[in-house]
Protein backbone atom coordinates (compact mmCIF):
# COMPACT_ATOMS: atom_id res chain seq x y z
CA UNK A 1 0.00 0.00 0.00
CA UNK A 2 1.23 3.13 -1.00
CA UNK A 3 0.82 5.89 1.58
CA UNK A 4 2.22 9.64 2.32
CA UNK A 5 5.88 10.43 3.91
CA UNK A 6 4.10 12.33 6.55
CA UNK A 7 1.85 9.38 7.61
CA UNK A 8 4.29 7.38 8.41
CA UNK A 9 5.98 10.55 10.04
CA UNK A 10 3.20 10.60 12.35
CA UNK A 11 3.51 6.90 13.80
CA UNK A 12 7.22 7.12 13.37
CA UNK A 13 8.50 10.57 15.60
CA UNK A 14 10.79 10.75 18.48
CA UNK A 15 10.73 6.58 18.80
CA UNK A 16 12.41 5.38 15.17
CA UNK A 17 13.38 6.71 11.47
CA UNK A 18 12.10 5.22 8.70
CA UNK A 19 14.64 4.26 5.89
CA UNK A 20 14.54 6.06 3.17
CA UNK A 21 16.38 3.85 0.08
CA UNK A 22 17.20 5.24 -3.32
CA UNK A 23 16.49 2.27 -6.22
CA UNK A 24 17.59 1.77 -9.46
CA UNK A 25 16.53 -1.28 -11.06
CA UNK A 26 14.33 -4.25 -11.25
CA UNK A 27 17.09 -6.29 -8.60
CA UNK A 28 17.04 -3.37 -5.86
CA UNK A 29 13.35 -3.09 -5.78
CA UNK A 30 12.70 -6.92 -5.13
CA UNK A 31 15.52 -6.70 -2.82
CA UNK A 32 13.92 -3.80 -0.83
CA UNK A 33 10.68 -5.45 -0.58
CA UNK A 34 12.35 -9.23 0.75
CA UNK A 35 13.99 -7.21 3.11
CA UNK A 36 11.14 -4.97 4.48
CA UNK A 37 8.47 -8.17 4.13
CA UNK A 38 10.11 -11.21 5.54
CA UNK A 39 8.70 -14.54 4.01
CA UNK A 40 5.77 -14.65 2.13
CA UNK A 41 4.40 -17.26 -0.42
CA UNK A 42 5.51 -15.09 -3.20
CA UNK A 43 8.94 -14.34 -1.21
CA UNK A 44 10.30 -18.06 -0.18
CA UNK A 45 13.87 -16.63 -0.42
CA UNK A 46 13.65 -14.31 2.09
CA UNK A 47 15.52 -14.52 5.43
CA UNK A 48 13.46 -15.44 8.53
CA UNK A 49 15.23 -12.39 10.08
CA UNK A 50 13.21 -10.49 7.67
CA UNK A 51 11.93 -7.24 9.33
CA UNK A 52 8.48 -6.05 9.04
CA UNK A 53 9.10 -2.49 8.41
CA UNK A 54 7.82 0.20 7.02
CA UNK A 55 9.79 2.25 4.04
CA UNK A 56 10.32 4.97 1.73
CA UNK A 57 11.02 4.35 -1.47
CA UNK A 58 13.37 6.98 -3.23
CA UNK A 59 13.64 7.66 -6.99
CA UNK A 60 16.03 10.60 -7.97
CA UNK A 61 16.20 12.40 -11.16
CA UNK A 62 18.97 10.58 -12.27
CA UNK A 63 16.84 7.04 -11.51
CA UNK A 64 14.09 8.18 -13.69
CA UNK A 65 16.60 9.11 -16.64
CA UNK A 66 18.43 6.12 -16.47
CA UNK A 67 15.83 4.12 -18.32
CA UNK A 68 12.38 5.21 -19.38
CA UNK A 69 10.81 6.65 -15.38
CA UNK A 70 7.71 4.31 -16.14
CA UNK A 71 9.52 1.23 -15.56
CA UNK A 72 10.26 2.16 -12.23
CA UNK A 73 6.67 3.07 -11.59
CA UNK A 74 5.48 -0.80 -13.37
CA UNK A 75 8.26 -2.46 -11.48
CA UNK A 76 6.80 -0.75 -7.97
CA UNK A 77 3.36 -1.10 -8.68
CA UNK A 78 4.29 -5.02 -9.15
CA UNK A 79 6.02 -5.33 -6.27
CA UNK A 80 2.95 -3.79 -4.64
CA UNK A 81 1.14 -6.49 -6.08
CA UNK A 82 3.67 -9.18 -4.96
CA UNK A 83 4.18 -7.94 -1.45
CA UNK A 84 0.54 -7.23 -0.60
CA UNK A 85 1.37 -6.30 3.21
CA UNK A 86 3.73 -3.91 2.17
CA UNK A 87 3.51 -0.28 3.17
CA UNK A 88 5.97 2.44 1.69
CA UNK A 89 5.57 5.77 0.53
CA UNK A 90 6.97 6.82 -3.21
CA UNK A 91 9.34 9.74 -2.82
CA UNK A 92 11.14 11.95 -5.46
CA UNK A 93 14.52 12.49 -4.33
CA UNK A 94 15.84 15.89 -4.69
CA UNK A 95 13.55 17.69 -7.13
CA UNK A 96 13.32 20.68 -9.24
CA UNK A 97 10.37 22.57 -9.44
CA UNK A 98 9.71 21.23 -13.19
CA UNK A 99 9.82 17.57 -12.04
CA UNK A 100 8.27 17.75 -8.74
CA UNK A 101 5.21 19.18 -10.66
CA UNK A 102 5.72 16.20 -13.37
CA UNK A 103 5.14 13.82 -10.18
CA UNK A 104 2.70 15.52 -8.41
CA UNK A 105 1.01 15.04 -12.08
CA UNK A 106 1.75 11.61 -12.01
CA UNK A 107 -0.50 10.25 -9.51
CA UNK A 108 2.06 7.95 -8.27
CA UNK A 109 4.08 9.40 -6.22
CA UNK A 110 2.97 10.17 -2.70
CA UNK A 111 6.10 12.48 -1.44
CA UNK A 112 8.65 15.25 -3.45
CA UNK A 113 11.41 16.58 -2.31
CA UNK A 114 11.70 20.17 -3.36
CA UNK A 115 15.92 20.73 -3.14
CA UNK A 116 16.11 24.51 -3.59
CA UNK A 117 18.76 24.61 -0.77
CA UNK A 118 21.28 26.10 -3.32
CA UNK A 119 19.11 29.08 -3.50
CA UNK A 120 19.35 32.63 -1.27
CA UNK A 121 17.07 32.22 1.59
CA UNK A 122 14.09 34.34 0.31
CA UNK A 123 14.16 32.21 -3.00
CA UNK A 124 14.55 28.70 -1.04
CA UNK A 125 11.03 29.67 0.41
CA UNK A 126 9.53 31.41 -2.52
CA UNK A 127 9.89 28.20 -5.05
CA UNK A 128 9.05 25.68 -1.85
CA UNK A 129 5.74 27.45 -1.72
CA UNK A 130 5.01 27.38 -4.78
CA UNK A 131 5.74 23.53 -4.58
CA UNK A 132 3.93 22.76 -2.09
CA UNK A 133 0.67 24.75 -2.96
CA UNK A 134 0.67 22.83 -6.19
CA UNK A 135 1.19 19.05 -3.74
CA UNK A 136 -1.38 20.09 -1.42
CA UNK A 137 -4.14 20.59 -3.82
CA UNK A 138 -3.69 16.75 -4.67
CA UNK A 139 -2.98 15.23 -1.25
CA UNK A 140 0.49 14.95 -1.95
CA UNK A 141 3.42 15.79 1.23
CA UNK A 142 6.13 18.15 0.38
CA UNK A 143 9.89 17.65 1.13
CA UNK A 144 12.18 20.95 1.52
CA UNK A 145 15.82 21.84 2.18
CA UNK A 146 17.60 24.39 4.52
CA UNK A 147 21.77 24.48 4.47
CA UNK A 148 23.92 22.34 2.37
CA UNK A 149 25.24 19.26 3.02
CA UNK A 150 29.26 18.84 1.61
CA UNK A 151 29.92 16.76 -1.59
CA UNK A 152 27.68 16.75 -4.68
CA UNK A 153 23.73 16.56 -4.82
CA UNK A 154 23.10 15.70 -8.24
CA UNK A 155 24.50 18.29 -10.35
CA UNK A 156 24.78 21.16 -7.82
CA UNK A 157 28.20 20.94 -6.00
CA UNK A 158 27.74 21.90 -2.57
CA UNK A 159 30.10 23.48 0.29
CA UNK A 160 29.52 22.86 3.67
CA UNK A 161 26.37 24.79 5.33
CA UNK A 162 25.16 24.09 8.39
CA UNK A 163 21.50 24.53 8.88
CA UNK A 164 20.55 27.35 11.06
CA UNK A 165 18.53 26.66 13.82
CA UNK A 166 16.14 30.16 13.75
CA UNK A 167 16.00 30.24 10.01
CA UNK A 168 14.76 26.34 10.15
CA UNK A 169 11.70 28.11 12.00
CA UNK A 170 10.63 30.52 9.78
CA UNK A 171 10.95 28.35 6.68
CA UNK A 172 8.78 25.79 8.16
CA UNK A 173 6.15 28.79 8.96
CA UNK A 174 6.76 30.39 5.63
CA UNK A 175 6.99 27.77 3.07
CA UNK A 176 4.44 25.10 5.22
CA UNK A 177 6.30 21.95 3.48
CA UNK A 178 5.91 18.95 5.91
CA UNK A 179 9.42 17.61 6.45
CA UNK A 180 12.77 19.68 6.26
CA UNK A 181 16.11 18.04 5.37
CA UNK A 182 18.99 19.64 7.28
CA UNK A 183 22.54 19.79 6.94
CA UNK A 184 24.16 18.58 10.20
CA UNK A 185 27.36 17.16 8.83
CA UNK A 186 27.14 14.17 6.40
CA UNK A 187 26.91 14.67 2.70
CA UNK A 188 26.40 12.64 0.05
CA UNK A 189 28.76 9.71 -1.50
CA UNK A 190 31.31 7.34 -0.25
CA UNK A 191 33.75 9.92 1.31
CA UNK A 192 32.38 11.47 3.91
CA UNK A 193 34.84 12.24 6.71
CA UNK A 194 38.38 12.93 6.26
CA UNK A 195 38.28 11.81 9.99
CA UNK A 196 36.71 11.23 13.05
CA UNK A 197 34.11 13.83 12.49
CA UNK A 198 30.31 12.79 12.76
CA UNK A 199 26.88 14.46 13.12
CA UNK A 200 26.67 18.13 15.05
CA UNK A 201 23.83 16.26 17.64
CA UNK A 202 24.41 19.64 19.41
CA UNK A 203 22.84 22.03 16.10
CA UNK A 204 20.31 18.83 15.63
CA UNK A 205 18.98 19.61 19.56
CA UNK A 206 18.62 23.23 18.35
CA UNK A 207 17.36 22.44 14.99
CA UNK A 208 14.47 19.85 17.16
CA UNK A 209 13.49 22.48 19.61
CA UNK A 210 13.34 25.98 17.16
CA UNK A 211 11.25 23.98 14.51
CA UNK A 212 9.05 22.12 17.62
CA UNK A 213 8.39 25.88 19.10
CA UNK A 214 6.63 26.80 16.00
CA UNK A 215 5.01 23.33 14.51
CA UNK A 216 5.10 20.17 17.36
CA UNK A 217 6.69 16.65 16.60
CA UNK A 218 7.86 18.70 13.15
CA UNK A 219 9.80 15.79 11.10
CA UNK A 220 13.29 16.22 9.67
CA UNK A 221 15.05 14.57 7.51
CA UNK A 222 19.06 13.66 7.01
CA UNK A 223 20.73 13.09 3.60
CA UNK A 224 23.98 11.82 3.06
CA UNK A 225 23.52 8.81 5.93
CA UNK A 226 25.33 5.95 4.31
CA UNK A 227 27.13 4.36 6.68
CA UNK A 228 30.00 3.12 3.77
CA UNK A 229 30.88 -0.42 6.09
CA UNK A 230 34.55 -1.22 6.23
CA UNK A 231 33.45 -4.89 5.78
CA UNK A 232 31.90 -3.76 1.89
CA UNK A 233 34.79 -1.44 0.93
CA UNK A 234 37.64 -4.02 1.88
CA UNK A 235 35.37 -6.71 -0.76
CA UNK A 236 35.26 -4.28 -3.15
CA UNK A 237 38.90 -3.41 -3.19
CA UNK A 238 39.90 -7.25 -3.01
CA UNK A 239 37.73 -7.73 -5.72
CA UNK A 240 39.83 -5.10 -8.17
CA UNK A 241 38.11 -2.11 -6.84
CA UNK A 242 39.85 0.99 -6.13
CA UNK A 243 37.73 2.61 -2.96
CA UNK A 244 40.56 4.45 -0.84
CA UNK A 245 39.65 6.58 2.19
CA UNK A 246 35.82 5.91 2.02
CA UNK A 247 33.92 6.47 5.07
CA UNK A 248 30.55 7.13 6.35
CA UNK A 249 28.17 8.01 9.29
CA UNK A 250 28.51 5.71 12.14
CA UNK A 251 24.95 3.52 12.37
CA UNK A 252 24.81 3.50 15.77
CA UNK A 253 23.88 7.57 15.56
CA UNK A 254 20.65 6.88 13.51
CA UNK A 255 19.03 6.09 16.68
CA UNK A 256 19.88 8.64 18.47
CA UNK A 257 19.46 10.85 15.72
CA UNK A 258 15.89 10.00 15.23
CA UNK A 259 14.86 10.65 19.37
CA UNK A 260 15.96 13.97 18.06
CA UNK A 261 13.14 14.06 15.43
CA UNK A 262 14.92 12.95 12.41
CA UNK A 263 12.03 10.42 11.08
CA UNK A 264 13.54 9.92 7.57
CA UNK A 265 17.44 8.45 6.67
CA UNK A 266 18.54 8.61 3.60
CA UNK A 267 20.67 5.55 2.42
CA UNK A 268 21.94 5.39 -1.57
CA UNK A 269 25.30 4.89 -1.50
CA UNK A 270 25.18 1.93 0.82
CA UNK A 271 23.44 -0.06 -1.38
CA UNK A 272 25.56 0.91 -4.17
CA UNK A 273 28.65 -0.76 -2.38
CA UNK A 274 26.50 -3.80 -1.94
CA UNK A 275 25.94 -4.05 -5.77
CA UNK A 276 29.74 -3.43 -6.52
CA UNK A 277 31.05 -5.93 -4.12
CA UNK A 278 28.76 -9.16 -5.29
CA UNK A 279 29.28 -8.51 -8.89
CA UNK A 280 33.00 -7.70 -8.54
CA UNK A 281 33.34 -11.00 -6.70
CA UNK A 282 31.31 -12.65 -8.74
CA UNK A 283 33.17 -12.00 -12.31
CA UNK A 284 36.64 -12.22 -10.42
CA UNK A 285 35.42 -15.96 -9.07
CA UNK A 286 33.77 -17.16 -12.34
CA UNK A 287 35.69 -15.69 -15.37
CA UNK A 288 34.01 -18.15 -17.51
CA UNK A 289 30.22 -17.21 -16.56
CA UNK A 290 28.19 -14.49 -18.46
CA UNK A 291 24.72 -15.08 -17.31
CA UNK A 292 23.44 -12.10 -16.12
CA UNK A 293 21.14 -13.70 -13.60
CA UNK A 294 23.99 -15.52 -11.29
CA UNK A 295 24.70 -12.13 -10.08
CA UNK A 296 21.61 -11.34 -9.59
CA UNK A 297 20.59 -14.21 -7.56
CA UNK A 298 23.21 -13.97 -5.18
CA UNK A 299 23.20 -9.92 -5.13
CA UNK A 300 18.76 -9.83 -4.54
CA UNK A 301 19.04 -11.89 -1.09
CA UNK A 302 22.02 -9.99 -0.46
CA UNK A 303 20.10 -6.71 -1.04
CA UNK A 304 17.22 -7.77 1.27
CA UNK A 305 19.66 -8.55 4.52
CA UNK A 306 21.55 -5.19 4.36
CA UNK A 307 17.98 -3.88 4.05
CA UNK A 308 17.03 -6.11 7.11
CA UNK A 309 20.45 -4.73 9.22
CA UNK A 310 19.84 -1.27 8.20
CA UNK A 311 16.45 -1.08 9.59
CA UNK A 312 17.18 -2.41 12.65
CA UNK A 313 19.59 0.47 13.00
CA UNK A 314 17.25 2.74 12.38
CA UNK A 315 14.80 1.26 14.59
CA UNK A 316 12.11 0.75 12.11
CA UNK A 317 12.04 -2.85 12.51
CA UNK A 318 8.78 -4.96 13.75
CA UNK A 319 7.11 -1.54 12.99
CA UNK A 320 4.64 -2.62 10.02
CA UNK A 321 1.48 -3.72 11.83
CA UNK A 322 1.19 -1.29 14.43
CA UNK A 323 1.74 1.51 11.28
CA UNK A 324 -1.11 -1.04 9.56
CA UNK A 325 -3.23 -0.51 12.93
CA UNK A 326 -3.39 3.53 13.00
CA UNK A 327 -3.45 3.48 9.18
CA UNK A 328 -7.11 2.37 9.66
CA UNK A 329 -8.32 4.20 12.56
O1 LIG B 1 21.40 12.23 -3.10
C1 LIG B 1 21.50 11.70 -4.18
C2 LIG B 1 21.21 10.26 -4.34
O2 LIG B 1 22.24 9.47 -3.82
C3 LIG B 1 20.84 9.93 -5.76
O3 LIG B 1 21.95 9.79 -6.56
O4 LIG B 1 21.44 11.25 -8.50
O5 LIG B 1 23.15 9.42 -8.67
O6 LIG B 1 20.73 8.86 -8.54
P1 LIG B 1 21.81 9.84 -8.17
P1 LIG C 1 24.24 8.60 0.76
O1 LIG C 1 25.11 9.01 -0.37
O2 LIG C 1 24.95 8.79 2.07
O3 LIG C 1 23.70 7.24 0.62
O4 LIG C 1 22.99 9.63 0.81
C1 LIG C 1 21.85 9.39 0.00
C2 LIG C 1 20.92 10.54 -0.01
O5 LIG C 1 20.99 11.47 0.75
C3 LIG C 1 19.86 10.51 -1.04
O6 LIG C 1 19.09 11.68 -1.04
ZN1 LIG D 1 20.24 13.44 -0.57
Amino acid sequence: MIVTTKELFQQAYGKYAIGAYNINNLEQIVGLFRGNLGKTASNEEASDAATSAPFIIQISRGARTYTDKAFLEGMIRTAEQVFPDSIFAVHLDHGTEEVCYDCIDSGFYSSVMIDASHEPFDKNVEIVKKVVDRAHAKGIVVEAELGQLGGVEEDVVGSVKLTDPAQAAEFIERTGCDSLAVAIGTSHGAFKFSGTQGLHFDVLEKIQAAVNAVKPNFPLVMHGSSSVPKEWVERINNAGGALKNASGVDENQYFPAAKLGVTKINIDTDGRLVWCAIHREFFRDKPAEFDLRAPGKIFMPAYAEYIIHKNQKLGSAGHLEEVRKALKK
